[in-house]
């Protein structure tokens, strides 16, 4: 992912993405390398480290990433947790192995864990820490298998432990944002059907029966986390904030979710695609930063 990172950063797939308010271009400082599933050195088998994949990578444990972050800037103040992953996704829960299960929930829920030990001590007091969660955490969403659901749930509830813990410990806040669904790279692996990918039929669904009928953007979720990092939000702590059009708070839906949508041949319009590289227009973006 690191490659395919940098090499899209290189070739200016994200420069329309980058421009600030101000008209100026987000930088990246440093990006380090990391791999959330291991969280010191000793961690790392050795199969792993003779991947031709992690070849040229140093220190991309959890740990040594923080170590090599307080060693460039000393203290930070915001950390945000945007990872998941569950290599069996797309089997229902029914047919998930014991592996499959540990690996959703060791890439996805105690991987925050481990950052927050491992971060908290490098934070300035007063700082946030993010996660990003899903409403299948608590509420059945079919096609989100192989124990991502669990892992979500398992997101949800430690947000809550360790807002306690790490606010007593740090001084510092620790929230989650549950998502409504975008078109990103790991969403569209979860589960295809003959026509259409479970995210593209989220999206849908979404559309059809969320309070607010409108496109979700990658930036609606960004300036949320924003704010919720921010000092205005300062005694926010311990919190699941659902940045969905208000999808959650149904009880009914009001559009068939099933086969209608499964069965729906035309590809999404670029403008219904949710995923990052979808934020809001200019026109639209100055509309907002101007209320
Ligand atoms: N896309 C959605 O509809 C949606 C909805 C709710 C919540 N979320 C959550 O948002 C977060 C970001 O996902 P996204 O959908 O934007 O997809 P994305 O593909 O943009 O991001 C997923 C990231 O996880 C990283 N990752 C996976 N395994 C890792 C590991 N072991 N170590 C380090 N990084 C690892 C990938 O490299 C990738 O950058 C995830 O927690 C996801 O569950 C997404």
């Amino acid at each position: 992912m690191l490659g395919i990172f940098q090499k899209s950063l290189d070739a200016g797939k994200f420069d329309e993405d980058s421009i600030l308010a101000d008209g100026s271009k987000l930088k990246f400082d440093k990006i380090y390398p990391l791999d959330a599933v291991f969280d010191t050195r000793d961690d790392v088998p050795a199969d792993v480290s003779s991947n031709k994949r992690y070849a040229g990578l140093d220190g991309f444990t959890i740990q040594e990433c923080a170590d090599a972050v307080a060693a460039d800037y000393g203290k930070i103040d915001i950390f945000v947790h945007s990872l998941a992953n569950g290599p069996e996704v797309a089997k229902p829960l029914l047919e998930t192995s014991r592996t499959g299960y540990i690996a959703a929930m060791s890439a996805s829920s105690y991987s925050l864990i481990s950052c927050v030990q491992r971060f908290a001590p490098i934070m300035n007091e007063g700082g946030a820490i993010l996660s990003l969660g899903f409403i299948a955490a608590n509420q059945v969403v079919p096609g989100y298998g192989g124990g991502m659901s669990s892992a979500k749930a398992q997101l949800e509830s430690d947000t809550k432990v360790l807002s306690w813990e790490a606010g007593r410990a740090y001084g510092i806040r620790v929230n989650c944002i549950s998502a409504g669904p975008l078109k990103s790279r790991a969403a569209s692996a979860i589960q295809k059907g003959d026509k259409r990918t479970f995210i593209e039929v989220g999206i849908d669904y979404y559309l059809a029966n969320a309070p607010l009928q409108k496109n979700l953007y990658s930036d609606d979720i960004g300036s949320v986390a924003a704010a919720l990092c921010s000092p205005g939000f300062g005694a926010v702590t311990g919190e699941i904030l659902y940045v969905d059009n208000g999808m959650h708070c149904m009880g009914w839906a009001t559009e068939q979710a099933g086969e209608k949508l499964w069965a729906r041949s035309d590809p999404l319009e670029e403008s219904e695609l949710m995923g990052t590289k979808y934020t809001k227009s200019a026109e639209e973006m100055s509309k907002y930063a101007s209320s």
